[in-house]
């Protein structure tokens, strides 16, 4: 399929050569892409004709190549470009779309009504978006959208198929929302043995030890500092630096839970605030009953760890309001195509920023999954560390009890597979999976695995072979792409962590918690750069793996299992469960300043 593609892309390249009027127009639709919906999706009803849907169009870019270079240039600690980051201009020309394909796609769009007026277009004009009503487009992509239901009750509108005229399949990648039938899933969970209100936090010292004693049962800002070695370090560039949480599916991050956690947990800061950005209308609710276990978990570890670091909020994508009517036009949203498109218009972009939310990668569309990745090329060489958890299912699916994971691939062969998670997979983005306790062990819910999607990247060549050098011959075989993008990057604390919900001290952890902890370090590393009067460090893994090896503490205990399996195990150097180790911030401002 994807050579199938490739090819008809050389011969339209071909064709570039000629002018756009002799490229013959045969309107006949051809189907671009089909999909079997993934597991768990029920087909409800037909969407309604007259409700709305927004539509991303991706055209075909002229070099991304060049910018995937570029990229790998300024992130390299030995190249001349380390840290000369790109524009959105710079940007423009690597990934601008071929005029001809401009004129081929502004004409069909022309064909049928579309005016310059009712579109938008990214800066490099290689996205299109445009909102019409799902009846025509229906008719102009030969299809017919349907609302489907999750078995956990989530509806999305969706198509499983869509169409084109077939001289346009070399120049329109792809049109979302169609066949991404997203699961996104916020990685926070609640340990129900945990939920009562965590004791009181005392701070009886350990002999010999550099971290509380109280830090085996509840994780707190300063143990996060003491632990990972950054106590006592005083931004000094808050007027350049910034650090930004991502939000989508309705999770509000609460402000006065954040003054609240600051009071506990620190002392002698003033009043929380942080920017809350709105993604197309989602508004960061601040009801007190609105506020969200992962959003608030996410801005009160990272803003709290770098503070007083300006904070960032974005609201993306909120669960739509329900309404008993059969033709509601439910969520035909594509969360982070909204959030990205909007982003990566601003001047300034905060310099550090985590999410921690994830699809099982399988059941994202691999069109959709290598656009949006390459979106996350563009944020990395715009300067900024894009980070990622890892996921919550060991090497299995997001199901937390690995015993009922199931691991079938989602094509129509049911094999099975280890399932890692996307976007961590994507190899522009730092992937973080989870620790716990001191002497720190791997969680054992650790995301960790091998895409199937991305190819290895070379700047983790060499860790990850070592690493499969080890393996016992013929381990998993079949069930992981040896050949893959490796999960994660790194690790840090992902359990017992005590933030303030909805007015109430709790307990929580996932991934979820190892990602804000480890940009909120991240933004630190960057507020030491910025004040050194160096660019921040944009994309970080190139140099992670090339100089930060010693930089980090090599976790060695545990395992991650998932599908039936007792997963990978915690070994010396980088592995496929805490990745290169957890960070020591004193050592990482050597390597990074
Ligand atoms: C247009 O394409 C369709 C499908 O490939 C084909 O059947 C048809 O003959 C073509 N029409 C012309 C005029 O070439
Ligand atoms: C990246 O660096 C290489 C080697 O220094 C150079 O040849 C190449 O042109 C650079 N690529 C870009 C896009 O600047
Ligand atoms: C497109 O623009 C033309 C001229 O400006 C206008 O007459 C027409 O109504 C527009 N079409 C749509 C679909 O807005
Ligand atoms: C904010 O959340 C509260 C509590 O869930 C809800 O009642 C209210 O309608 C929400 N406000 C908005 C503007 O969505
Ligand atoms: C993990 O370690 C155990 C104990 O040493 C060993 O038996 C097992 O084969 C290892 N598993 C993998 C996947 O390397």
């Amino acid at each position: 399929m994807k050579l199938f593609l490739l090819s008809l892309y050389l011969l339209t390249a071909i064709s570039f050569a000629v002018a756009a009027d002799l490229v013959p127009r045969n309107l006949t639709l051809q189907v671009k892409e089909d999909v079997k919906p993934p597991r768990g999706w029920a087909r409800l009803r037909r969407a309604h004709p007259s409700g709305n849907i927004r539509l991303r169009i991706a055209l075909y870019q002229q070099d991304f190549a060049g910018l995937e270079n570029s990229l790998y240039n300024i992130s390299d600690p030995d190249h001349a470009h380390y840290g000369a980051h790109l524009s959105i201009e710079d940007i423009a020309k690597f990934v601008a779309p071929h005029p001809m394909t401009l004129t081929l796609v502004d004409e069909w769009l022309a064909s049928h009504g579309i005016n310059e007026s009712d579109i938008v277009r990214s800066p490099a004009k290689d996205w299109i978006t445009l909102t019409l009503p799902v009846s025509r487009a229906e008719r102009i992509l030969g299809t017919e959208y349907y609302q489907w239901q999750h078995t956990d009750g989530d509806i999305l509108v969706r198509a499983t198929a869509y169409s084109l005229p077939q001289y346009l399949h070399g120049h329109i990648e792809l049109i979302q929302p169609t066949t991404m039938f997203r699961r996104t899933k916020h990685r926070a969970r609640l340990y129900p043995e945990e939920l009562e209100v965590a004791d009181s936090v005392t701070t009886v010292n350990q002999p010999n030890k550099r971290v509380d004693y109280s830090c085996q049962n509840a994780i707190t800002l300063r143990c996060i500092m003491q632990l990972y070695n950054a106590v006592g370090y005083k931004p000094r560039a808050t007027k350049k630096n910034g650090i930004g949480i991502t939000g989508f599916l309705g999770q509000n991050a609460n402000a006065k839970d954040l003054n609240s956690f600051y009071h506990e947990q620190l002392p002698g800061a003033k009043q929380a605030e942080f920017k809350s950005i709105s993604v197309y209308g989602t508004v960061n609710n601040q009801s007190v009953a609105a506020a969200g276990e992962e959003a608030n978990l996410d801005t009160q570890f990272a803003f709290g760890i770098s503070y007083p670091t300006p904070g960032t909020f974005w609201s993306t994508g909120g669960t739509p309001p329900w309404l008993p009517d059969d033709h509601t036009p439910t969520d035909s949203n594509e969360p982070y195509l909204d959030w990205l498109d909007l982003v990566l218009r601003s001047k300034h972009i905060p310099q550090t920023i985590s999410t921690s939310y994830a699809d099982d990668e399988q059941t994202v569309p691999f069109t959709y999954a290598d656009r949006v990745c390459k979106l996350f090329a563009e944020l990395g060489s715009r300067g900024v560390s894009v980070i990622f958890a890892s996921g919550d299912g060991g090497v299995g699916d997001g199901n937390s009890d690995p015993s009922t994971q199931q691991c079938d691939t989602n094509d129509r062969k049911h094999s099975r597979s280890f399932l890692p998670g996307f976007p961590a997979s994507c190899p522009y983005v730092t992937a973080v999976g989870g620790t716990t306790g001191i002497p720190e062990v791997a969680a054992t819910f650790s995301g960790g695995g091998f895409s199937d999607y991305f190819p290895r990247p070379a700047y983790q060549d060499q860790a990850v072979n070592s690493y499969l050098g080890k393996l016992r011959h013929g381990t998993y075989d079949g069930l992981f792409n040896h050949l893959g993008r490796a999960i994660p990057d790194v690790s840090a604390q992902s359990r017992k962590f005590q933030i303030v919900w909805q007015g109430k001290r709790i307990t929580i952890g996932g991934t979820s918690a190892a990602a804000p902890t480890f940009a909120g370090l991240v933004a630190l590393l960057n507020d030491a750069r910025l004040a050194a009067g160096r660019p921040t460090l944009g994309f970080l893994n190139p140099l992670l793996y090339k100089q930060g090896e010693h930089a980090f503490n090599d976790i060695v205990k545990g395992m991650n299992p998932g599908c039936g399996t007792p997963g990978f195990n915690a070994t010396t150097g980088w592995d496929p469960v805490t990745g290169l180790g957890t960070p020591d911030f004193k050592k990482l401002l050597k390597v990074c300043v």
